[in-house]
């Protein structure tokens, strides 16, 4: 950095004319400096004010010496102009140094940081807003990674149904934890159209998800036992633990054919192993981003997924031991394709025969990923619809109404009852329009090959997100966007399973969530199971805090806490 000299008026001075004659270097210049300073050749000096002397001024004069790195700074200067230039080039840096550079896409500048945040689907909504032909689609850059949004329903259907978007990002930790080897972040090649098929075929087929019910509904029944105790005590509910464990309990008992207990050792290894999964998954690592803080890797991603991978394969590959010698001992479950018999997913993988024949590495991958996705998208939709109950008393109460109505309040709700349960059905979907647990689509697309979108070139390689939650908060698009209405589907009923793409919170297109139904068919039951039997509302003194925080899916910042008094 500079140093300050000061040079005293009437002695030998340094003027422009004499720096001008050295030519730069000021190796015979006659500084009368104390103690005299050491200039390295090729040292350029600024003068901060004229150094003509007047006769009147008895000021000194300052000089601005670089001392130390005094040799980059020409260099440094060069890199500063460049990096000025890249931060400030439509869509940033990594679009700067794209192919892409005659006919920029309308981009954000330097937008450096965009996805680092606990909103970023709040920040990026209102980026694309600012920017002209941004809502269609919108350019930025995160370290060197291209990234594009689309907010709008045209160009996200252009973004999820396009073939040329068929791949995901494979985040670093993704790549840790195995999961390119699932079906979520395997390529879009012969092994993911593989899973693709047996998930279809087998695992999430309209009758494996019927079949299911009676499980859905023991776990449900049971969340009402815990419920009705702590309502017996006066005592407040803390919802996410109670959906969260009943989540788990569902996918361990759909995916291993387990049941979970929460309090013993292996329930609370398991629970451990997926939080540290979510904490690596839902973070934001710069070494994703670039490369050299990659290869670093600062924030010990690849450490910890290595300590967890090691856990997931002795725990899941015992179960799949387990699973092996029932089916020798004739015994097992399921016989892959075996509808009549419902078996779990791990009877499922290992009954598969020929091609489609897993490893027991990738079946480990399959069912993991399995695990993360279950459990936390489901917990957390839920809790969002029973903030949005306690806040919304009178909304509660039609709700309740349609129960009473439908089911009565003589027998416990059946999983036959949804059906008619139109209203229900209309609250789960306003608060996955105003709540989406994937405001981003949770996992992105990447461009196979060069592709357009909104009509601007999209190179191969650009990682190509939808602001579903953007969408859905377009007034033009949903009349008073941040009101709470269910009563808008029954108006006009909008399918949320990816065909109309105003309301898409699973995704469209070749990649869309494979388990929609059993997602839907899990909320819809518990939820009507919560509101039959209990009336929900605020603790004494609190109310709802609907604050937001984006981790791998989008949860609420501080955890519901509310009463539950039963109704009959
Ligand atoms: C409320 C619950 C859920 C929501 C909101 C949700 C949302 C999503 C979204 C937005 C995607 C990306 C779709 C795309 O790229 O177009 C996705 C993918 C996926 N979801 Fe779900 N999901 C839910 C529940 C589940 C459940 C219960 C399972 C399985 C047990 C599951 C398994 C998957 C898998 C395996 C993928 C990756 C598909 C692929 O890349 O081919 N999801 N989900």
């Amino acid at each position: 950095m500079g140093e300050a000299f000061y040079l005293q008026k009437g002695a030998n001075l340094v003027t422009k004319e004499n720096i001008e004659n050295v030519g730069g270097s000021l190796q015979n210049l006659p500084l009368y400096l104390n103690p005299p300073p050491m200039i390295p050749k090729y040292t350029t000096i600024s003068i901060a004010m004229d150094a003509t002397p007047s006769s009147t001024d008895h000021e000194y004069l300052l000089l601005l010496l670089p001392t130390s790195a005094s040799f980059l700074s020409p260099y440094l200067a060069v890199l500063l102009v460049a990096c000025s230039l890249l931060w400030l080039f439509p869509g940033g840096p990594a679009w700067a140094l794209s192919g892409c550079r005659r006919r920029p896409l309308p981009g954000a500048p330097g937008a450096f940081a965009a996805l680092a945040g606990p909103a970023a689907h709040r920040v990026l909504a209102a980026l694309s807003l600012s920017v002209p032909g941004g809502a269609e689609l919108l350019s930025f850059s995160v370290g060197l990674t291209r990234f594009v949004v689309a907010s709008r329903p045209d160009t996200a259907r252009e973004v999820l149904a396009s073939a040329a978007f068929a791949d995901r990002p494979v985040k670093d930790a993704a790549r840790g934890l195995l999961f390119h080897r699932a079906m979520g972040f395997a390529p879009s090649g012969d092994y993911w159209r593989a899973l693709r098929r047996v998930s279809s075929n087998h695992l999430f087929t309209p009758r494996r998800v019927a079949a299911s019910a009676p499980r859905r509904l023991a776990i449900g029944e049971r969340m009402l036992e815990h419920l009705s105790f702590v309502a017996a005590n006066d005592g407040d509910v803390a919802v996410r633990q109670v959906l969260h464990a009943a989540s788990l309990d569902h996918v361990m008992d759909t995916v291993f054919g387990t049941r979970y207990e929460a309090a013993s050792q292996k329930g609370a290894e398991l629970e451990a192993m997926v939080k540290e999964g979510y904490d690596l998954l839902g973070m934001f690592n710069w070494g994703d981003h670039l490369p050299l803080l990659k290869w670093l890797d600062l924030q010990g991603v690849r450490r910890r997924c290595r300590s967890l991978v090691r856990r997931v394969n002795v725990f899941v590959g015992s179960i799949i031991d387990e699973h092996k010698r029932r089916m020798h001992d004739g015994g097992g479950g399921g016989n892959g394709g075996g509808e009549e018999l419902p078996g779990d997913f791990v009877d499922v993988l290992l009954g598969l025969q020929g091609q489609e024949k897993l490893s027991d590495s990738d079946m480990v991958a399959v069912l993991w990923e399995m695990i993360f996705r279950g459990t936390d998208t489901v917990a957390i939709l839920l809790e969002w619809i029973m903030a949005r109950m306690v806040l919304h008393p009178d909304i509660q109460a039609k709700a309740q109404a349609e129960l009473d109505a439908v089911v009565g309040r003589g027998r416990a709700v059946s999983d036959a009852d949804v059906a008619g349960l139109r209203y229900l059905q209309c609250v789960v979907k306003e608060t996955l329009r105003v709540h989406p647990p994937g405001p981003l689509l949770s996992w992105a697309r990447l461009a196979v090959h060069d592709a357009h979108v909104g009509g601007h070139l999209v190179p191969a390689g650009t990682t190509a997100m939808v602001n579903m939650w953007a969408i859905a908060q377009d007034p033009e698009l949903w009349p008073e966007p941040e009101a709470f209405r269910p009563e808008r589907f029954a108006e006009e009923d909008v399918t949320v399973l990816g065909g109309d793409l105003r309301l898409a919170p699973f995704g469209a297109g070749r990649r869309v969530c494979p388990g929609k139904t059993l997602a839907l068919a899990t909320v819809h039951l518990w939820l009507a199971q919560l509101l039959h039997r209990f009336e929900w509302a605020p603790v004494s003194g609190g109310g709802v805090d609907l604050s937001e925080r984006l981790n791998m899916s989008l949860e609420m910042e501080k955890p519901l806490v509310c009463k539950a008094r039963p109704r009959w």
